[in-house]
């Protein structure tokens, strides 16, 4: 594989700006990142700097007005809308800190989600799902609603949910920021064990310096930019 092929993200120059009002705000002001196959990229940096507006035009929920993004051998400056959605369901799973379950549905159900929006039937989704919930420890939990779980069983969940169409992205906006250490470090574990493959890239972004250790490399944004490249935590303990 040549040095383009291992790139499974490529973000070159981004620019992206809200207005409202009179006012215009730039939550990237000209951001660059690569995120390679087999890796966990972490990406660091204070509240309000852009990490997830960053995510979100990696994955295509948001548009941006300068540079370019390239997911795969995808360039997203040059897909429709529609495409960028079909994409997303094939290609991209999502992890949140709040873990955005659906209250009304159960864990099997929750799961399934992914699987529904590609079009498979409940049968098939719902056999697949109870497969990766039993993988991840739940196979007592199939019919759970969100609230009877605990927030490490639901962020389980979610990444059950995450993981369940076996997308090669795996998007992570502060997944352990609402749990203890302990959960927080399982959740890392699982997140490794399972979503990590050699065509595979998981981006996690985190305040929570606890998860650090599990970063390949980490990158850290200030202000709208990146602003530092790091090998591993011991060099931004600062941070
Ligand atoms: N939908 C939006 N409308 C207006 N401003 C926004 C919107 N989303 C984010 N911003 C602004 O963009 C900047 C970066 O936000 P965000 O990407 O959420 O940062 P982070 O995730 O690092 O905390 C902030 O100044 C924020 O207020
Ligand atoms: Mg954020």
């Amino acid at each position: 594989m040549n040095e383009t092929h291992q790139l499974a993200v490529r973000v070159e120059n981004v620019v992206k700006s809200f207005t409202g009002g009179d006012s215009r705000v730039f939550a990237l002001k000209g951001a660059s990142l690569e995120a390679r196959f087999g890796e966990i990229l972490m990406i660091v940096g204070p509240s309000g700097c852009g990490k997830t507006t960053l995510l979100s035009v990696i994955c295509g929920t948001l548009k941006f007005e300068e540079g370019n993004i390239t997911v795969f051998d995808k360039d997203l400056g040059k897909m429709r809308s529609g495409e960028i959605t079909r994409f997303r369901r094939e290609n991209i799973g999502f992890i949140f800190q709040q873990f955005n379950l659906i209250p009304t549905l159960t864990a099997v159900e929750n799961v399934s989600i992914p699987l529904i929006l590609q079009g498979k039937s409940t049968a098939e989704a719902e056999r697949r799902s109870r497969t990766i919930l039993e993988q991840v420890g739940l196979s007592d939990k199939f019919k759970s609603f969100p609230h009877q779980l605990s927030g490490g069983q639901q962020q389980r969940v979610a990444i059950s949910r995450a993981l369940v169409h076996e997308p090669r992205l795996i998007i992570c906006d502060e997944p352990t920021a609402a749990l203890d250490s302990v959960s927080g470090h399982k959740t890392l574990e699982l997140l490794k064990a399972s979503a990590l493959k050699p065509d595979r890239c998981v981006i996690i972004v985190t305040h929570d310096s606890r998860i650090y250790e599990f970063a390949d490399r980490i990158v850290q944004m200030d202000d709208g930019h990146v602003v530092g490249h790091f090998k591993d935590h011991t060099q931004i303990n600062h941070a």
